[in-house]
């Protein structure tokens, strides 16, 4: 069945673009709008407040101007500073029947399937000072332990054509991962999927396993439409991908090409005010 319905996805900046283009290609039918407020970004070294207003901003766009009915918010530091109080308070209030979805307990459920007691965790500074991913692993199974490393540097080099620079940032990163004997390492930020082939350079050869969010949501967001059929039923399956911006350059552009490894055509929204 087919509605007029479309699935959000929210990030802070380009990087959310890579697990947009994963679930589209898992599932190729639904209609998905895509939104990276590249006016705010970077997200992760701003104050919970901050990251929590622009948050709302963005969902609220999502949900009034492009029909959403559910969004995942992909940017885990939103997760971090904004979910669990939109859940709670934002939908309940205004939207009782619309949803957002996280990606820390997906992502971690993942990681508790591997059956690894040692579980190292990039992300930025935000998200680590949030402890999020700490509290949320210990619910699951309080006998793992999380090694966190945060990295403040990463996106602003991805988001400004900087990747040249990354590998011996990236090496000081994962160091101390690899010195706590960590097992695996969950890539905890929209923009890290891109660097996958860097931190394993990085890991110089240490048996580690790459936790990434780009292979797990997908999946669980199938799993959550076959569970509710009532939110299936009314998404719209035109096969149809549109990639939304707060702020455009041409940098930007280029950029988001090279993340989604195909040419696309951002279009500049205002949040306030709708599609200009
Ligand atoms: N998208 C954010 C995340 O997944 C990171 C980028 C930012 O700092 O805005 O954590």
């Amino acid at each position: 069945m087919s509605g007029t319905h479309k699935i959000g996805v929210f990030d802070s900046g380009l990087g959310g673009l890579l697990i947009t283009k994963a679930i589209r290609d898992y599932l190729p039918d639904y209609d998905i709008v895509y939104l990276g407020d590249t006016l705010n970004v970077p997200y992760g070294n701003r104050s919970t407040d901050a990251v929590y207003a622009h948050s709302v901003a963005a969902i609220r766009y999502l949900f009034e101007q492009q029909d959403c009915t559910l969004v995942i918010m992909a940017c885990n530091t939103a997760n971090a500073s904004a979910l669990r109080k939109m859940q709670q308070e934002f939908l309940t209030r205004h939207y009782p029947d619309r949803r957002i979805l996280g990606v820390v307990v997906p992502t971690l459920e993942e990681a508790h399937e591997m059956r690894h007691k040692r579980i190292g965790l990039l992300a930025t500074h935000t998200m680590v000072m949030s402890n999020v991913y700490e509290e949320e692993l210990h619910k699951i199974d309080p006998d793992i332990e999380l090694f966190s490393q945060s990295c403040p540097l990463l996106v602003p080099l991805i988001e400004n054509d900087g990747m040249k620079w990354i590998e011996p940032i990236l090496d000081e990163y994962v160091q101390p991962l690899i010195c706590a004997n960590v097992q695996s390492i969950i890539l905890g930020c929209t923009h890290y999927p891109l660097l996958k082939n860097h931190i394993k350079k990085a890991l110089n050869g240490a048996d580690i396993k790459l936790i990434s969010q780009d292979e797990i949501v997908p999946a669980k967001l199938m799993d959550y439409l076959h569970r509710h059929p009532e939110i299936d039923d009314n998404l719209s399956k035109s096969k149809n991908t549109k990639l939304l911006v707060t702020d455009m350059t041409t940098a930007y552009q280029k950029t988001a090409s090279q993340i989604y490894g195909e040419d696309v055509c951002l279009q500049k929204v205002s949040v306030a005010g709708g599609e200009q």
